[in-house]
């Protein structure tokens, strides 16, 4: 061997370890357990959202997401609709277990929610938030229409409200607002049905949410409200009303003779 071959032959099998140490570095990283796959690469927003979660979330829906048995439900795959409606109606964090989540004053702020939006996506996404700035751009009549075929059943013709079984109740909508109806509609809380987008479509969507905020502005276009109580109790109002006016009448009358 001459020692120009020699010198090659060191160099070349250099190289052959440094390439060996090279894979065998990258072969340990892919196949070492990382301590928790979901620390790394977590953006910003996503890991303040972790450290809510992991203050105010975990006792009810596990390390994971996967959920706690009696406490509550896994999150993965929710999607940020429902995590921004259970959050943004002050719905979660939960209290105590109860028949049904409550509205309540929301315990975290808009900023705190996309925070927890972002983490619980990092665990798989579902239903998103629309993109449209105007969600009541729809057509006021097909609203009505939809809305008495696909919601009045549980929340009243009115939007008022009403008992469903066993202590559970599907809720006036007077304090929703249009994010909170388009998200509760996307995500199906509790016994509500989901509607997809193939149910109703985002411009279906926008035309309930019309109608359900121009019911609530608009005050009581068929006469007297009463609590918007109906035409019975109305009635007897009226009535009763009316008969105290007569017997007043009466002993007006009766003193005057
Ligand atoms: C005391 C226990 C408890 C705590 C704390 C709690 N949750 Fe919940 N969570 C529940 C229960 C129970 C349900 C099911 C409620 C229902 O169906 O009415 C639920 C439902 C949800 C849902 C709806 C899941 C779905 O399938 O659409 C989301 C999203 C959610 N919680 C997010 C959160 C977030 C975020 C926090 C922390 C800020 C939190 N929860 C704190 C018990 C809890
Ligand atoms: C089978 C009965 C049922 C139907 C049908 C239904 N909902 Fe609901 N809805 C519920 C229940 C139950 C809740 C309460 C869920 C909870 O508290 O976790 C609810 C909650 C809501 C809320 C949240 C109210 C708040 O606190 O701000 C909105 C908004 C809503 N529904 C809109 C709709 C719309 C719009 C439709 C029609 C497209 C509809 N719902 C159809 C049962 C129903």
């Amino acid at each position: 061997m001459t020692r120009v071959e020699r010198l090659r032959k060191r160099t070349s099998s250099g190289l052959a370890l440094g390439i060996a140490l090279v894979a065998i570095g990258f072969g340990y990283s892919a196949v070492a357990p990382s301590s928790s796959a979901q620390d790394d690469g977590l953006s910003v927003e996503a890991m303040a959202g972790q450290e809510i979660y992991e203050n105010g979330c975990i006792t009810c829906h596990g390390r994971n997401l996967e959920g706690v048995e009696d406490q509550g439900p896994p999150l993965i795959g929710v999607g940020e609709a429902s995590v921004y409606f259970q959050v943004s109606t002050g719905r979660m964090p939960l209290k105590q277990q109860e028949a049904q989540a409550q509205r309540k004053t929301p315990v975290y702020d808009d900023a705190e929610v996309n925070q927890l939006m972002a983490f619980i996506e990092t665990y798989g996404g579902g239903p998103e938030l629309p993109t449209e700035e105007d969600l009541r751009d729809g057509e006021l009549a097909e609203g009505g229409e939809l809305f008495r075929l696909n919601c009045a059943s549980c929340h009243n013709f009115a939007g008022r409200g009403g008992a469903l079984s066993s202590g559970k109740n599907a809720p006036a909508l007077d304090q929703s607002s249009d994010l909170d109806i388009y998200t509760a509609m996307l995500s199906g809380p509790q016994n509500m049905p989901v509607f997809g987008d193939n149910q109703l479509t985002p411009e279906n969507k926008r035309a309930i949410i019309n109608y359900v905020q121009t019911l609530k502005d608009t005050s009581d276009p068929g006469g007297l409200s009463i609590g918007r109580a109906g035409p019975v109790p109305e009635g007897l109002i009226i009535w009763i009303v009316g008969i105290a006016g007569c017997v007043i009448a009466c002993f007006w009358v009766g003193t005057r003779s």
